[in-house]
């Protein structure tokens, strides 16, 4: 499907890293705040822990870890990145950008900077836009950022939603390559789906400066079941189309890396496109859904079953609703 443009260079990820707070939120914890079961969770959801930041830090910080980690590991100078996409849907303030507050903690007082609000989705959304960037030949080094602190916009004593998300950040180096890197993109979304996933409050709708602020707006809402059938769909339609404009069968797929959002929805769509069991990676267990960090964050843990060649199909769900697929080969 790639390379209409075929002189350009694509761009391959060069580079990872990756974050997680160290206070951890167990089913049990769980259990001491609303009418929730360690073995309800497990069985319903795959989810044993989540990992929770400390009060006072923010997405931000979390990402600069992050950023910190990879160019510990793999030798990358900060000073030489040109652009950084975040994908958040809980920045650190309204304005300016994460991305920004990120730039400054990093010392990079000229490099091209912007926050990607696609929810679940946004990693994927904003790897395809840093991939486009690069193959234009106008940005060489980019940083795409997933991060999330999503405990901070959930209802401790909801057990419809606290029971599925942790905070972390994952990022990834692009850089042109002359061979295969990101090889396509399928991505997608629908207003339609804006009143079964959201976060209303603190936005022009519903300021904050609203009297009475009404405090439930400030928090995550969903209609887990709906959410559940669309994520399954939308993901194997994903998966199946960039598959099939790219004329490749599932067989040549090495890893599915999906949005880790609930186990039985990865087991769903694992199914329904057919992968073979053992090619699908997973951190859900003791991460739960991390938002704009699940795809990054999976990657990074699996790293040492990632080889180098290996063809990589991501696969995304998130509020909007927005959905994607994306292709690559893993160039590190
Ligand atoms: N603990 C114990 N019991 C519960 C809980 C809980 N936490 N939640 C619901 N129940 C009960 C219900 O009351 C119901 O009881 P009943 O049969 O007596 O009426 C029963 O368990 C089944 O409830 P359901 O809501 O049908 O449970 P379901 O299997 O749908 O699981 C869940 C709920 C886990 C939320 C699931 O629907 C889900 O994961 N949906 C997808 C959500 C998601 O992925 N959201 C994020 C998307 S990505 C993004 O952009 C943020």
């Amino acid at each position: 499907m790639r390379n209409i443009y075929s002189s350009r260079p694509y761009a391959a990820i060069t580079a990872i890293g990756g974050y997680l707070p160290q206070e951890r939120r167990t089913n049990f914890d769980l259990e001491q705040v609303c009418d929730t079961s360690d073995e309800w969770i497990i069985k319903r959801t795959g989810i044993k822990e989540r990992r929770i930041l400390e009060a006072g830090l923010a997405t931000s910080d979390m990402a600069v870890m992050a950023i910190h980690d990879l160019c510990t590991r793999y030798n990358k100078d900060v000073a030489d990145v040109d652009a950084i996409i975040v994908a958040t849907s809980t920045p650190d303030v309204l304005m300016p950008a994460t991305a920004n507050i990120i730039a400054q903690k990093l010392n990079l007082n000229n490099v091209w900077a912007f926050d990607m609000n696609a929810a679940c989705s946004g990693f994927l959304y904003a790897l395809d836009m840093g991939a486009s960037l690069v193959e234009t030949e106008r940005y060489k080094n980019v940083l795409i950022v997933g991060a999330d602190n999503i405990s901070a916009f959930v209802n401790i004593h909801d057990r419809s939603t606290n029971i599925l998300f942790g905070d972390g950040a994952g990022v990834i180096w692009l850089e042109p390559s002359a061979e295969e890197g990101i090889i396509d993109a399928f991505m997608q979304s629908n207003g339609d789906g804006r009143d079964f996933l959201n976060i209303e409050g603190g936005g022009s709708l519903y300021p904050t400066s609203e009297k009475p602020f009404n405090q439930e707006r400030s928090y995550l809402k969903q209609d887990g079941k709906v959410v559940f059938k669309q994520a399954v769909q939308s993901m194997s339609n994903a998966c199946k189309s960039i598959l099939e404009r790219n004329q490749l069968g599932i067989e040549a797929v090495d890893w599915l890396i999906p949005h880790q959002a609930n186990k039985r929805i990865i087991d769903a769509v694992g199914k329904d496109i057919n992968i073979q069991k053992n090619k699908t990676l997973t951190n859900i267990e003791y991460r739960g859904n991390t938002i704009a960090a699940t795809i990054p964050l999976c990657i990074w843990e699996n790293i040492k079953q990632i080889q180098k060649g290996d063809l990589l199909m991501l696969t995304a769900f998130g509020a909007g609703f927005s959905w994607g697929a994306s292709l690559l080969r893993w160039m590190i």
